[in-house]
């Protein structure tokens, strides 16, 4: 079976996409810096398939490992590209660190893509391209809005890159996958969302606060013009989203694609508020959480929903699992890495 590349392999959307690589019998590859993840996540993805893939930590930072690596494995077919730094907040901090981290590294993987006889490659790109889009739900059509900070412009930018590239590289193939939410966890609690400090995201700090890890949740605004006040997601479990992975990729490696680049929204379709995720957490964990409306968080958009219409037509893929689905997997991985 065709050896796959997968960077960032043992991040959170990374590791869940190796487990439905290997379940469908490809030869996967990692290679990740440790940065936000850990080792330890191979021995997750084993427990989960029996297989333990092929690991390398690089920095794709570096030029000469990159080069070196595929140098070693000239036979990789496909790429699927996690690997960037994705904290909204500390972009807007650290630019230069992102624009090095997301786009520099993805210059280097693309040029070495481009010495092989014929790459597939997917790109983990984001809804964050659209900003606040004027209408909803959110098509593939839709405007690409100035970006809300660095993190969204690094996928805007990487998007550019590789539409570029594809032009002028008959061999390569790509397509970016617009992620709207990503939450929940593999059903087995082997492998799930491991955030490094205070979680950014709604999900895993609902998780930590039922856990007794953080004091309270912060609902940052009550005042949007939405029904319950709050802002509203399409909240897609990881699973999903990485069974989307498998389907793009093996869209390219059949020649199946409609053109050599391509973007397709993953999402359910479904638009949920913080206070509706908040309640389904608490329906399937049976447990109160505690919360308070705080103000509203800076460059938060009202809402973003996707037309889903796209993936279903060209993919075949649509979402099985919904938002109980995802709040009951994360609560059980939560439980079980905090040994509650
Ligand atoms: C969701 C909703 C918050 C935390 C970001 C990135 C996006 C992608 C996913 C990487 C918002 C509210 C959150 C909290 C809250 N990341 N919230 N209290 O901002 O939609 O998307 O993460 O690819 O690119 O932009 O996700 O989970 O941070 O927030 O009330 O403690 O939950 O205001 O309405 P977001 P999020």
């Amino acid at each position: 079976m065709d050896k796959i590349l997968v960077t960032g392999g043992l991040g959170f959307i990374g590791s869940h996409t190796v487990v439905e690589l290997q379940e469908a019998g490809y030869e996967v590859v990692i290679i990740d810096d440790l940065s936000n993840s850990s080792e330890n996540v191979l021995d997750g993805i084993n427990a989960i398939t029996g297989k333990m893939p092929a690991f390398e930590k690089i920095d794709l930072k570096e030029k000469a490992d990159v080069e070196a690596f595929f140098k070693k494995h000239s036979d990789v077919k496909g790429v699927i590209h996690f690997a960037a730094s994705k904290a909204v907040g500390e972009s807007v901090n650290e630019p230069l660190m992102y624009y090095e981290n997301n786009i520099g590294t993805l210059v280097y993987l693309l040029k070495e893509l481009k010495k092989l006889s014929e790459a597939s490659f997917i790109f983990s790109s984001s809804c964050t391209v659209y900003g606040q889009a004027d209408e909803l739900p959110i098509t593939e059509n839709a405007p690409v809005k100035e970006a809300e900070s660095p993190y969204g412009n690094t996928k805007q930018i990487g998007e550019e890159i590789i539409r570029d590239t594809c032009k002028v590289v008959p061999t390569l193939k790509a397509i970016a996958l617009r992620y709207f939410n990503p939450v929940g966890s593999h059903e087995s609690a082997e492998i799930g969302e491991l955030p490094i400090g205070v979680p950014q995201n709604l999900v895993p700090f609902i998780t930590q606060t039922a856990a007794g890890i953080r004091e309270q949740l912060s609902v940052f605004g009550d005042d949007y013009p939405t029904p319950d006040g709050t802002c509203i997601r399409d909240y897609i479990h990881v699973v999903d989203l990485a069974k989307a992975h498998l389907v793009a990729l093996e869209r390219l490696l059949q020649n199946k694609n409609a053109a050599n680049y391509e973007t397709f929204n993953l999402g359910t379709g479904k638009g949920s508020s913080v206070l509706e995720v908040v309640q389904s957490f608490e329906r399937v964990s049976n447990e109160k959480l505690n919360y308070k409306i705080v103000d509203r968080r800076e460059g938060d958009v009202i809402s973003a929903y996707a037309d889903t219409a796209k993936a279903k037509e060209q993919l075949g893929w649509e979402t099985k699992l919904d938002l109980d689905d995802a709040m009951r997997s994360a609560w059980k991985w939560e439980q079980k890495v905090r040994g509650v």
